[in-house]
């Protein structure tokens, strides 16, 4: 973290969720070491309590204050009941995180969460409604719904993806940015065409023509599109570090649109 608070603008929140393995982690690491040479600061906090390495050095870490193995063997649990129970018993302290980030305000331009592997122990759990809400009620927060776009190329997978992200955004009433991840191994450009454009993904889908499920999905991606409307995409490598100039100005510009949410 730097020491010094580079604007006036409000400090922002962003929580990082996606898929296991879209990159939320690499995508942290990225972020704080792109802003940073922006003179930006940013605080991170890992609320991955099962994680074993992390190529960032984490401002606040669940890990600190609970240990994953240890609440498995105490409540009798398999992995990801572990991982849930150890979210719930980080929530009930909820207020100790909010009150230090707000001590550190002056000085970080940006608090970047990374969350659990597995998208649904923070989306759909009241401890990850919980930590969301309590953030948000202090900070413009906003979430980055990584994608792990080589695994996203087909429209069935794809629209899928962008059904879970959705649901994410209503569920939790904060503005989105879809990030277009691992762009270094595919273009994401299919998906910026779907996204903008119905008819192209119309067209991918006739391919599929008579597909029970093809139907499906073309009225489905139909009724997404204001989805679509609302939320910005970009396309990165967080590998790399291609694309985080059109990140950063989608997270300002989503952050701009936080008080229309609540
Ligand atoms: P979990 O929290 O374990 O589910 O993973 P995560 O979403 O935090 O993903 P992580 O950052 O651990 O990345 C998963 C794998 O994808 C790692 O092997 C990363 O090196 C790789 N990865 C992440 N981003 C990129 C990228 O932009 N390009 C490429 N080529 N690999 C990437």
């Amino acid at each position: 973290m730097t020491t010094t608070h580079s604007n006036t603008t409000s400090t922002i929140a962003c929580l990082v969720i996606g898929m296991a393995g879209s990159g939320k982690t690499t995508l942290v690491q990225r972020l704080a070491a792109e802003l940073s040479t922006r003179d930006l600061c940013t605080y991170l906090v890992n609320l991955d309590p099962a994680v074993i390495q992390i190529p960032y050095e984490p401002n606040v870490d669940i890990r600190d204050t609970l240990n994953y193995k240890d609440v498995q063997v105490e409540f009798q649990l398999g992995p990801n009941g572990a991982i849930l129970t150890a979210l719930n018993l980080f929530a009930t302290r909820i207020d100790q995180l909010v009150e230090l980030l707000e001590s550190r305000e002056e000085q970080v331009d940006t608090f970047v969460v990374d969350t659990p592997g597995q998208v649904e122990v923070f989306t759909w759990s009241s401890s990850g409604s919980i930590i969301a809400e309590s953030i948000a009620s202090s900070f413009p927060t906003i979430l980055l719904y990584v994608v792990d776009t080589p695994r996203a190329t087909k429209p069935l997978t794809f629209v899928s993806n962008m059904i879970y992200a959705c649901s994410i955004m209503y569920r939790m009433q904060l503005p989105l940015v879809v990030v277009l991840n691992k762009k270094d191994l595919v273009s994401t450009e299919f998906a910026q065409q779907w996204l903008n454009d119905f008819d192209t993904f119309d067209e991918a889908m006739q391919q599929l023509e008579g597909d029970y499920s093809s139907n499906l999905a073309r009225s489905m991606a139909l009724a997404m599109e204001e989805f679509y409307r609302v939320i910005s995409c970009c396309s990165i490598s967080a590998a790399t570090g291609e694309g985080m100039d059109e990140l950063w100005n989608c997270i300002q510009k989503a952050a701009k649109e936080f008080s229309s949410f609540r």
